[in-house]
């Protein structure tokens, strides 16, 4: 792809991978198509079938010059989930997912847990006003560096280790995002969580380091829950947090836990973010294969990915016209039956990009 981008002009690279990320991702590109046919936006899209279909086929994972590509010649990348039982070792999903957070640098995972709906929270008497929480994941390190081995393989003596990799720099950089993302979005309060009680070399330098960085946003609010704490108190009172920041794994569980006080996995969107730089979006669920090929996937997290991805692109009156849809979609009923509704996958994300083209002409 030769052309270069412009305020006007975006290049995305879609990857709608496996199960339902080969449902969801096409609905939110229409979505996104009729977001960006609002203010005359051009939005190039290049689809990369990688996936366990691929993999299965002839051994590709993430090509070797993947990664250059994106860098020189995309402006962002859309992708489904990636994840198949014939292929229980993950390896695709590892190269392809977590190669690309690695190698792109994408060393924020933005994950939002908002309720859009009273009706969607398994809480009582809570409202989008209690439960607004934006997950900030630590994206590049921690237990997913893929640091560690096996001795002794397959013997009653093996061994197997995981080292948790935590640097001066990837803690420093994502503590500081959140509170900068804290002060952009204009919320209070910063959270940090880790397990120092127990960890008491990778997550002491969480302390250390928070401890540092919070001097420099005397404006926000900050604050420390141990993990286990934090996960019953997002259940427990969801309202008393706005920015999270938490390492890789504490994230990744965090942002489900998330994910159900707002009505489900369906609904959840992430961006996976090097500021200034080429970064991917994708919805929080993977490919549920429980449910894939059966037109009954959610298609709202694709589309609000696709809407976090808009806003990244500095298109926010189309970020915003999707968020709108899926609200006016959760409102008026027009939902799968993961949310109550009757819809099916193709036949939501068809109302989400009409309610999209219909706002702009409105
Ligand atoms: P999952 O997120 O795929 O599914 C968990 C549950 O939520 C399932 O019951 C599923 O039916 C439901 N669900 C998920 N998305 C939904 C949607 N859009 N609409 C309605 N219901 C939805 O998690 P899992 O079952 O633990 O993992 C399945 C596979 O996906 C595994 O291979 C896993 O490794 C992979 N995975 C990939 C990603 C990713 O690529 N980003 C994320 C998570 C899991
Ligand atoms: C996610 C997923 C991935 C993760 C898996 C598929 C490796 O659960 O994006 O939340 O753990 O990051
Ligand atoms: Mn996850």
């Amino acid at each position: 792809m030769a052309e270069t981008s412009s305020p006007l002009r975006k290049r995305i690279a879609v990857i709608p991978g496996d199960g339902i990320g080969k449902e969801v991702i096409p609905e939110a590109v229409k979505v996104l198509k009729a977001a960006a046919a609002r203010g005359g936006r051009e939005l190039p899209l290049t689809e990369f079938d990688w996936g366990a279909d691929r993999y299965l086929r002839d051994g590709t994972t993430l090509p070797p010059d993947a990664v250059e590509m994106f860098r020189r010649d995309y402006d962002a990348i859309l992708l489904g989930a990636l994840g198949d039982p014939r292929v229980p070792s993950n390896q695709h999903g590892a190269d392809i997912l977590i190669g690309l957070r690695f190698k792109l640098d994408l060393y924020v995972n933005a994950r939002p847990c908002i309720l859009f709906d009273d009706r969607l929270t398994p809480l009582k008497g809570r409202t989008e006003k209690d439960i607004n929480i934006w997950v900030i994941r630590e994206n590049t390190e921690g237990l997913y560096a893929g640091v560690g081995g096996f001795f002794k393989k397959g013997t009653s003596d093996e061994i197997a280790t995981q080292e948790d990799i935590n640097t001066r720099k990837g803690v420093e950089r994502i503590i500081r995002y959140a509170f900068e993302f804290a002060r952009r979005i204009g919320r209070r309060r910063v959270c940090m969580s880790d397990k120092s009680n127990a960890l008491a070399y990778g997550h002491d330098l969480w302390q250390r380091v928070f401890k540092e960085v919070r001097l420099q946003f005397p404006e926000i609010e900050s604050s420390h829950m141990y993990i286990d704490n934090l996960l019953l108190q997002m259940v427990r009172d969801p309202s008393q947090f706005d920015v999270i920041v938490t390492c890789n794994l504490f994230g990744d569980i965090a942002s489900d836990v998330g994910a159900g006080l707002i009505g489900g996995l369906g609904l959840t969107p992430a961006g996976n973010i090097h500021p200034g730089k080429v970064s991917l979006f994708e919805p929080v669920h993977g490919s549920a294969p429980d449910i894939a090929g059966k037109n009954i996937a959610n298609p709202m997290g694709a589309a609000l990915a696709a809407g976090m991805m808009c806003d990244y692109l500095g298109w926010s009156a189309e970020a915003q016209a999707i968020e709108n849809s899926v609200r006016a979609a959760i409102r008026e009923g027009k939902t799968t039956k993961d949310l109550g509704g009757s819809l099916g996958t193709r036949e939501a994300g068809d109302w989400l990009a009409d309610k999209v083209a219909a706002a702009a002409k409105g």
